[in-house]
C-alpha cells in the first residue's frame, strides 16, 4: 500500500524517460529477452552439435551430414546458418561457380561441408576459426563428410590474423596464382569492413571478379551501414548484387588503377 503511494507521484518521471529513452529502453528489453531466450533453451554448444552429428549421420555421406546437422538444430540451439540462409548461400554458390573460396567463421563445419560440396573437383576451401575448439570438431566434422585434406584448409586463428597469411594458401601447383572467387563472413559483423579493407590490401579477391557473401543474423542496419558506404564510395570495384534481410551480396572486380 505505502509502496503504491510513493510510486504514484514518481509516474510522470517514468514516463518521461522512457519517452525520451525509447530507442535504449527498447534495444535493452530485446537484450533482457534474448538473454532470458538463451537461458531457457541453452546456450549453442560445439560439442553437443558435433556428438550429435559424428553418431547419428552416416559417414561419408555429405546429404547425412547435412540433415544430421538440421535435425540437431530443430531440437537444440545452434550457430549454424539457418535453413533460409543455406538455400540463398547454395544458390550465390551455383551461380558464381568458385573455386577458391574463403570462410570466415567456421563453428562446427555446417556451412563448410555445404560448400565444398558445390565446389569443382580442383576447387579449394580455406575455413577460419578463432575458437580452438571449434576448429578441430569442424575439421573433423567435413572429414566425416567425405572430403579430403588436399580439398579444404582450416586455419585455427582470428580472421585479422589469418588474412596476410592466406597467400600461400592460393598459389596453384605452379606458383602461380589468382586470388579468392567466393568470400563468405558469417564471424563477427563488427569484423566484416576490417577483414574486408584487409582482404584487399593483401590482394586477395580475385581481379577478375570475387562475389562477397555477408550473413547478418540480427538484422541491424548500423551492421550493414559502414560496410554499405564503404562499397557505395567504389562504384567502379563494388556493387551490390543482393540484400536480402538475412545476408548481402556484393560483387568486386578490381578496377583498372585503382591505386590500392
Ligand atoms: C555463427 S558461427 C558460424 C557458423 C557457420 N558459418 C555455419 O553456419 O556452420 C560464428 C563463428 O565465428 C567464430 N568467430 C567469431 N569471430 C571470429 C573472428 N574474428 N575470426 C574467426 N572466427 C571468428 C566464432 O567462434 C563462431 O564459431
Amino acid at each position: 500500500m505505502w509502496s503504491m503511494v510513493v510510486s504514484v507521484p514518481l509516474l510522470p518521471a517514468v514516463v518521461m524517460v522512457l519517452g525520451r529513452y525509447r530507442v535504449e529502453v527498447a534495444a535493452l528489453s530485446h537484450r533482457a529477452l534474448a538473454w532470458a531466450l538463451r537461458l531457457l533453451r541453452g546456450a549453442p554448444c560445439v560439442r553437443s552439435a558435433h556428438a550429435f552429428v559424428f553418431s547419428n549421420c552416416t559417414h561419408g555421406k555429405v546429404d547425412s551430414v547435412l540433415e544430421t546437422f538440421d535435425l540437431y538444430a530443430d531440437t537444440h540451439p545452434s550457430l549454424c546458418i539457418s535453413p533460409q540462409i543455406a538455400e540463398a548461400l547454395d544458390a550465390a554458390v551455383k551461380r558464381v561457380r568458385p573455386s577458391r573460396v574463403l570462410e570466415l567463421g567456421m563453428h562446427c563445419g555446417y556451412a563448410s561441408v555445404r560448400l565444398l560440396r558445390l565446389l569443382p573437383p580442383a576447387g579449394r576451401l580455406i575455413t577460419v576459426e578463432m575458437d580452438p575448439l571449434a576448429g578441430e570438431l569442424g575439421e573433423e566434422v567435413i572429414l566425416v563428410a567425405g572430403f579430403k585434406p588436399s580439398q579444404f584448409q582450416v586455419l585455427p586463428c582470428s580472421s585479422a590474423e589469418a588474412i596476410p597469411t592466406l597467400h600461400p594458401f592460393l598459389e596453384s601447383d605452379d606458383g602461380t596464382g589468382d586470388g579468392l572467387d567466393l568470400v563468405l563472413m558469417d564471424h563477427d559483423p563488427q569484423q566484416y569492413l576490417p577483414d574486408l579493407l584487409a582482404l584487399e590490401r593483401e590482394e586477395l579477391l580475385s581481379a577478375s571478379g570475387c562475389s562477397l557473401l555477408l550473413i547478418y543474423r540480427n538484422q541491424r542496419a548500423e551492421d550493414h551501414r559502414e560496410i554499405l558506404d564503404h562499397i557505395r564510395g567504389r562504384p567502379g570495384s563494388y556493387c551490390i548484387g543482393s540484400e536480402l534481410q538475412f545476408m548481402l551480396e556484393i560483387s568486386y572486380r578490381k578496377e583498372k588503377h585503382d591505386g590500392i
